[in-house]
Parts: C-alpha cells; structure tokens; sequence
C-alpha cells in the first residue's frame, strides 16, 4: 500500500554533514521525498511526538537532545514506506544495528542515534500534523 511516513535527521546527523547521505538512501529504495524542511525542534513538538515515552528515564535527556539544534524533517512517501523506512534506519540502539542500515553506519549512542522514523502509518499522521 502507498503510504506516508515522517522521518526526521537528528541534529548529530545534521552536524555531521551526514543529511545527502541519508536522503539518498530513500531515494535509491525509490521512496519520495514529499516535503522537508532544516529547522530547530520546539520543546512543544518533542514533548507530543515523544508523548509515548513520558515518564520514563531517558525522556528528559531525550527532549534535551531533540531541541539542541538543527533537524531535518522529512515526509517520505511510497509502497509500505513505513516498514521500509525502519529496515533502513536499523535496530534503535547503534551498538546492535547491523552494518549496512543508517544508525549501523554513522550512528554511536542512543541519544545520538540518527533518525528518527514513525513506527506505524497512524504515528506517521499524527507526527506530520505536529511538525507541518
Ligand atoms: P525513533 O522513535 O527515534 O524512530 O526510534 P525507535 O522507535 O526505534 O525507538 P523508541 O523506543 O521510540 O525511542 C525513541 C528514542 O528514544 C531514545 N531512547 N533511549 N536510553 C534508552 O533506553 C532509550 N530508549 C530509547 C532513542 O534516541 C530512540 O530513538
Ligand atoms: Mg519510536
């Protein structure tokens, strides 16, 4: 099914120099970049796009980390893009993400772990309403 999908570079992916890179994985899987945009994360939008993990102990260091400077947000489209999107990224924390997939390849911790991606096509919508 044709389906839509937010993704966003962390800033160490921005920092790093790290954003044609990984824009080009999607593209060679044939997904469509739809919109994108390089901005800052307001403390407002990580608080409703991590709203699952408050109250645990890695959210405040985790909304730290979101808003300390630069993102790149994306909406990608095409066939099951969000089950593709997430084999691209690779496993959540670097240290066990498999060579080959984004957080495998450039990532090292789990603060700093690349991207961020939707893990279902009803996150995917809520998460483009909070940041287009
Ligand atoms: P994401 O939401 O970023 O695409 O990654 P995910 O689904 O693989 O991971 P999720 O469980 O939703 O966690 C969101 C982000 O929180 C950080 N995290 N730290 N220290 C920890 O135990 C821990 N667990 C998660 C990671 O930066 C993860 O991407
Ligand atoms: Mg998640």
């Amino acid at each position: 099914m044709i389906e839509k999908t937010y993704t966003m570079l962390k800033p160490d992916a921005v920092s790093a120099g790290h954003i044609g890179e990984i824009i080009s994985r999607f593209e060679r899987v044939g997904l469509t970049v739809e919109k994108m945009e390089l901005s800052e994360v307001t403390t407002e939008q990580a608080a409703a796009n991590y709203a699952e993990h408050e109250g645990k102990p890695f959210y405040e260091g985790l909304i730290r980390y979101i808003t300390s400077g630069p993102v790149v947000k994306m909406v990608l489209s095409g066939e099951s893009a969000v089950a593709i999107t997430r084999k691209l990224m690779g496993a959540t924390n670097p240290a066990e993400a498999l060579p080959g997939t984004i957080r495998g390849d450039l990532g090292l911790t789990m603060d700093a772990n690349v991207i961020h991606g939707s893990d279902s096509p009803e996150s995917a919508e809520r998460e483009i309403a909070i940041f287009f």
